[in-house]
């Protein structure tokens, strides 16, 4: 059964989650995270920037993988992915860069890296701790409700919905990429612990399906409910239709 902590506003959902990974590391020093974007973690990666200075982290044998990029924009395109992780994370811890592992959407043959992508984090023993975020229409990494789902790190198109959504971080719709490199739904669930975060009321309906008992591909993150130890750190108002 999904786990969920429900608290009372964004920064109580930043400090809860910042914990849970600070725990991790210091459980197992070298643990291997599976980190996200998007405007939610903001306030998780800012907090444990601040733990990381206040001395009470070390990320110094962390390994990471990123979830998803978009196909076609470089590292240093201010809307990668890429370039959100060094800004929010990277460039204000200590984890050594050849740790950091993020999907490359200019990448020359983009089917053979997703393949090596999934042996890669096969190599390290997989993923300890998954963090991922959800759309308004329920998708996990990029995985968009569909008929069927990818098990494995693939290119998918995005859908309206998701091109919609994140078209507030581009000067226009037309600007979003139309393709991204996702990591896949057995990807996914293969992460020994996966941990969810949601803020805001444009998430309460995705976050009610999720939870609502039917396991759908139209609801990528429903399929949290077949995993033995996933969490879900909300607001109240993501919590609202529950
Ligand atoms: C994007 C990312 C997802 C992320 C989602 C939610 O589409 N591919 O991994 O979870 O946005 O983003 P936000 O937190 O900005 O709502």
């Amino acid at each position: 059964m999904v786990k969920v902590y429900v608290m009372d506003n964004y920064e109580g959902l930043s400090n809860k989650a910042a914990s849970i990974i600070a725990s991790q590391i210091t459980l197992k020093e070298n643990s291997v995270l599976g980190f996200s974007t998007g405007s939610t973690p903001e306030g998780m990666y800012s907090r444990l920037v601040q733990m990381y200075r206040q001395g009470l982290l070390d990320f110094n044998k962390v390994v990471t993988f990123n979830l998803d990029e978009y196909v076609g924009l470089s590292p240093d395109h201010p809307q990668s992915y890429h370039y959100f992780m060094h800004q929010h994370l990277f460039n204000h811890v200590n984890v050594p860069p050849e740790n950091i592992n993020i999907p490359l959407g200019t990448a020359e043959n983009l089917e053979e890296h997703c393949r090596a992508y999934d042996k890669k984090i096969a190599a390290v023993g997989g993923i300890d701790l998954q963090v991922l975020g959800i759309g308004v229409n329920g998708h996990i990494g990029f995985n968009e409700p569909d008929r069927c789902l990818s098990a494995w790190t693939c290119v998918v198109d995005l859908s309206e919905a998701t091109i919609k959504a994140n078209s507030r971080f581009f000067n226009s719709e037309d600007e979003v990429p139309r393709q991204a490199i996702t990591m896949g739904m057995a990807s996914i669930l293969h992460a020994r612990r996966l941990m969810l975060l949601a803020s805001g009321k444009s998430k309460a309906r995705a976050i009610r399906e999720t939870l609502s008992g039917k396991v759908s591909t139209q609801v990528p993150a429903s399929f949290l409910q077949l995993h033995p130890n996933a969490i879900i750190v909300m607001d109240k108002e993501a919590a609202s239709l529950l």
